[in-house]
């Protein structure tokens, strides 16, 4: 081949061209809308995507109401026979909570969902019906116990549901890719594996494990308060990854970006941040309190195709509930026309005590 100046002038020229048009979907489409949250000069902002957005509405509707009904008559414990947590509601008030929490979790399915077919509305023959019981005080225990995080706004069935029986959001340990270098490099933790929970980078890909299910007390830091390392596990390398792991997560889970909750001149920062990080503060506590009070001992009650790779039950994260929302349905009041849902759990049906992974 001869390269005469012409062709070279060609050749660089589709490759201008080609490089150009490749650069243009780089971009993002529509342009991001951006509303200052802070003083000029320090990033404090927030960039929206409209296409995303849109998405973002449209998973995000509250849930048709439910009527109200006339609140006399018998009490539901009277009546019926094995009612352990509803009790104390009205016969008419219980069977209007059965039709709301069908309409929020089993729509499809019907009260069959829950009460099998030919046998007893009593019996607890399904298991369905045994972790719903627990799903009924669990919700209780986020109304009443957790203000902190949920306000007045509260949540229901519907929060983390939305019509289906297994919430879209949920999580599971992550035992990692086999890698047959483990042990001559040491743990990766799933890195470098572009992990959807982790927003597609390459950070750890199960920063749930490490901070979400309580009882760890593994701080979420990464600037450490002394010049040198005092303990392997509050100052490693890893723990600042599955820091950032995990506020990849909290971004994403909530469609905002890292200055919704931070200045990002000092991270680490209280007095310099939002008041939305206090919030979320609370949120990691209540996430952490749900998984291992009531999810996470579930476990012996689900058959296993529920069951993670490790064996593990499924758990809740932020966004189990925010489903990529700066709040659920956008602060829609969900609990208030459900007080049966705001009850403080009486002794012996709140969380369960926190059990490290091995007794299990
Ligand atoms: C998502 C699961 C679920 C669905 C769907 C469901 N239920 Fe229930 N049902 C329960 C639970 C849990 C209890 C026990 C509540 C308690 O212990 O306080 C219960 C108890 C009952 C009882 C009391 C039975 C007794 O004698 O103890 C009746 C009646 C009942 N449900 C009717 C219905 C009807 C009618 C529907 C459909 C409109 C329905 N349920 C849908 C979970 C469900
Ligand atoms: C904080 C989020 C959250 C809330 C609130 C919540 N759930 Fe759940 N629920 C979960 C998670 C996570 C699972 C596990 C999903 C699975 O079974 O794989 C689950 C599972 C269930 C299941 C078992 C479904 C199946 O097929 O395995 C039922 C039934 C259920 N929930 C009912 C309820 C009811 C009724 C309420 C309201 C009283 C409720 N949940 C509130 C998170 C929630
Ligand atoms: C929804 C609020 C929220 C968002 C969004 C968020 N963070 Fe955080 N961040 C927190 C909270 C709360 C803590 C403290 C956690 C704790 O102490 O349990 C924290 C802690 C941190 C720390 C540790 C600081 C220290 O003390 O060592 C860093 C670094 C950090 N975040 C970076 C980020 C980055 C980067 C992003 C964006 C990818 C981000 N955060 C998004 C709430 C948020
Ligand atoms: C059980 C459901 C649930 C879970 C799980 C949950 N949240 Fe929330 N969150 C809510 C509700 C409901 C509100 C609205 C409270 C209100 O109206 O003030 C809220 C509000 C917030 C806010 C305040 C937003 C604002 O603009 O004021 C932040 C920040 C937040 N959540 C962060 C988190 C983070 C981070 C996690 C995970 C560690 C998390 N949440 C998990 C239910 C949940």
């Amino acid at each position: 081949m001869i390269f005469t100046p012409r062709l070279v002038i060609a050749t660089a020229a589709v490759f201008a061209v080609v490089a150009f048009v490749g650069l243009l979907f780089t971009f993002e489409r529509p342009g991001a809308i951006v509303s200052q949250t802070g003083y000029r000069g320090v990033a404090m902002e927030q960039n929206y995507n409209p296409r995303m957005l849109v998405a973002q509405q449209a998973r995000n509707q509250p849930p048709e109401a439910i009527e109200k009904v006339d609140p006399d008559g018998q009490k539901a414990s009277e009546v019926y026979q094995n009612v352990q947590v509803l009790g104390d509601l009205t016969e008419v008030e219980f069977l209007r909570t059965m039709t709301a929490i069908t309409a929020w979790v089993s729509p499809e399915g019907g009260c069959a969902y829950c009460h099998a077919e030919g046998e007893e509305l009593s019996s607890d023959k399904l298991y369905t019906k045994v972790v719903a019981r627990r799903m009924l005080q669990m919700t209780r225990e986020v109304n009443t116990t957790w203000k902190s995080h949920v306000a007045d706004t509260g949540v229901t069935c519907w929060t983390c549901h939305r019509g289906l029986p297994v919430p879209e959001e949920i999580w599971f340990e992550d035992p990692g890719r086999r890698s047959a270098s483990k042990g001559l490099i040491g743990d990766p933790a799933g890195q470098n594996a572009a992990a959807p929970a982790v927003g597609l980078s390459s950070l750890p890909n199960d920063p749930f494990t490490a901070f979400l299910v309580g009882g760890k007390d593994a701080p979420i830091r990464n600037i450490s308060q002394t010049a040198l390392p005092t303990d392997r596990n509050t100052s490693s390398v890893k723990q600042a990854e599955w820091t950032y792991g995990l506020m990849i997560h909290m971004s994403e889970g909530l469609g905002v970006n890292c200055t919704y909750c931070h200045n990002s001149r000092a991270f680490a920062s209280w007095e310099q941040s939002p008041p939305q990080r206090v919030t979320a503060w609370h949120g990691i506590r209540m996430v952490q309190a749900l998984n291992a009070g009531f999810l996470d001992p579930l476990r012996p009650t689900y058959p296993a195709s529920r069951l993670g790779p490790t064996g593990d039950a499924p758990k809740a994260n932020c966004a189990t509930c925010h489903q990529g929302a700066y709040k659920p349905l956008y602060g829609a009041p969900l609990a208030k026309d459900h007080p049966e849902l705001t009850v403080p759990n009486p002794q012996g049906q709140g969380p369960q005590p926190f059990r490290s992974s091995a007794s299990r």
